[in-house]
């Protein structure tokens, strides 16, 4: 099957391609490059021994996403690419709407053009929230408590699909509504890059422990939490992207019972910030100052998935530990000084 991976460039759509590839499948990758570089193609092609069909364009671009479609015979799409920084959005709002909603729209009018019918869709536990019960199932509340424009770009775009999905009786979508992934390539090749400070938990411990930063700060330990630090549900990059090869596969294979089926993707444990610190040092040996702060304004206590229903019907289950996980972020940071 040949599958168009908008935004594969990025950190969880160059993963993918990578499982997509080694599973069997071809790739065309789309990707405007704004939060990526071609390095990133080269290195999959390293590590997948193919070349890959690569157009530098913004989904946004009608005609780019057009000479795609009618240059190549695309079976299925996973729509990755999308701004997704929580902090740049409160700051961004419009051009987040802009990006995020707009690039889902002109893909999916050009989907309904060359009649390509199967997409897999990027979302977030964002979605739900602030929890009212624990682990999310995908029957929890969605929409209410988003806290940013970031959040509520995915569930707009989920609204967006399932109204596309009820008007077209050919579409089929499936969506993936991801926890946290963190790690990296085991090849150490391809992981998570920042843009600048990292906002987001792994990459700035791990530059905290090459020495990049100072000491990490910890955002409260004051929390209704066994240790008092918030907790997440952390997902290894790679079991994430082998996730996309079950959606993918059973969209193509026509299993699907419904036109659109969503899919949490987690593991079902909750890691508090204060146990991930520990952990990455009993992985690896290495030491990271840390100080506890104030909370950051936003952040929820505790969330993590109840991912039976992927296990059940993709056949999937996150099985990297948690320690190799941290292992590979390292490397990867290493890799990178
Ligand atoms: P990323 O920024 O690494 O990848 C996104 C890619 O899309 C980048 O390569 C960027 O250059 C590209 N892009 C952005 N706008 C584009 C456009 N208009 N046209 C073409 N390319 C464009 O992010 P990621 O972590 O790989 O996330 C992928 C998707 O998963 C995003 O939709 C994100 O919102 C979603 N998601 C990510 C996380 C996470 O923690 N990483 C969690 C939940 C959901
Ligand atoms: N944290 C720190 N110090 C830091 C960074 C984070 O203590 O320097 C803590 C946070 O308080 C939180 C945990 O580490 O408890 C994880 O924080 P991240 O920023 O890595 O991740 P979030 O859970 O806040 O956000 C992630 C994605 C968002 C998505 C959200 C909900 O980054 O895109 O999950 O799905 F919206």
């Amino acid at each position: 099957m040949k599958i168009l991976l908008t935004g594969g460039a990025g950190y969880i759509g160059s993963h993918t391609a990578i499982e997509l590839i080694q599973s069997g499948h071809n790739v065309v990758i789309m990707d405007d490059l704004s939060n990526s570089s071609a390095e990133v193609i080269r290195r999959i092609e390293d590590i997948t021994k193919t070349t890959i069909p690569f157009v530098k364009a913004d989904v946004r671009d009608k005609a780019a996403l057009e000479e795609v479609f009618a240059n190549q015979q695309i079976d299925a799409v996973i729509h990755f690419a999308g701004f997704k920084a929580v902090g740049e959005s409160v700051a961004k709002p419009l051009e987040y709407y802009d990006n995020n909603l707009v690039s889902s729209l002109v893909l999916l009018e050009t989907m309904q053009k060359h009649h390509v019918n199967k997409i897999v869709f990027s979302s977030s536990a964002t979605v739900y929230g602030n929890p009212e019960s624990l682990p999310l199932t995908e029957e929890s509340p969605t929409g209410q408590g988003i806290t940013n424009p970031y959040g509520q770009t995915k569930f707009m775009i989920e609204q967006i699909l399932q109204d596309a999905a009820v008007a077209n009786p050919e579409l089929e979508v499936s969506i993936l509504r991801y926890f946290n992934p963190i790690g990296a390539h085991p090849t150490a090749l391809i992981g998570e890059v920042p843009n600048g400070a990292p906002a987001n938990l792994i990459p700035y411990l791990t530059q905290t422990a090459i020495g990049i930063r100072e000491q990490l700060a910890v955002f409260g330990d004051d929390y209704n939490t066994p240790d008092g630090s918030p907790i997440r549900d952390y997902i290894d990059i790679v079991d994430l992207a082998r996730a996309h090869v079950e959606a993918v596969r059973r969209l193509v294979e026509r299993q699907a019972t419904e036109p659109l089926e969503v899919f949490n993707l987690g593991t079902g444990r909750g890691v508090s910030v204060l146990e991930l610190i520990r952990t990455f040092e009993e992985a690896t040996g290495v030491r990271v100052p840390y100080q506890i702060v104030g909370r950051r304004e936003g952040d929820i206590e505790q969330v993590w998935a109840d991912p039976a229903r992927a296990n059940r019907v993709l056949g999937w289950t996150a099985r990297t530990p948690l320690s190799e996980t941290l292992r590979n972020a390292w490397k990867w940071q290493q890799r990178q000084g």
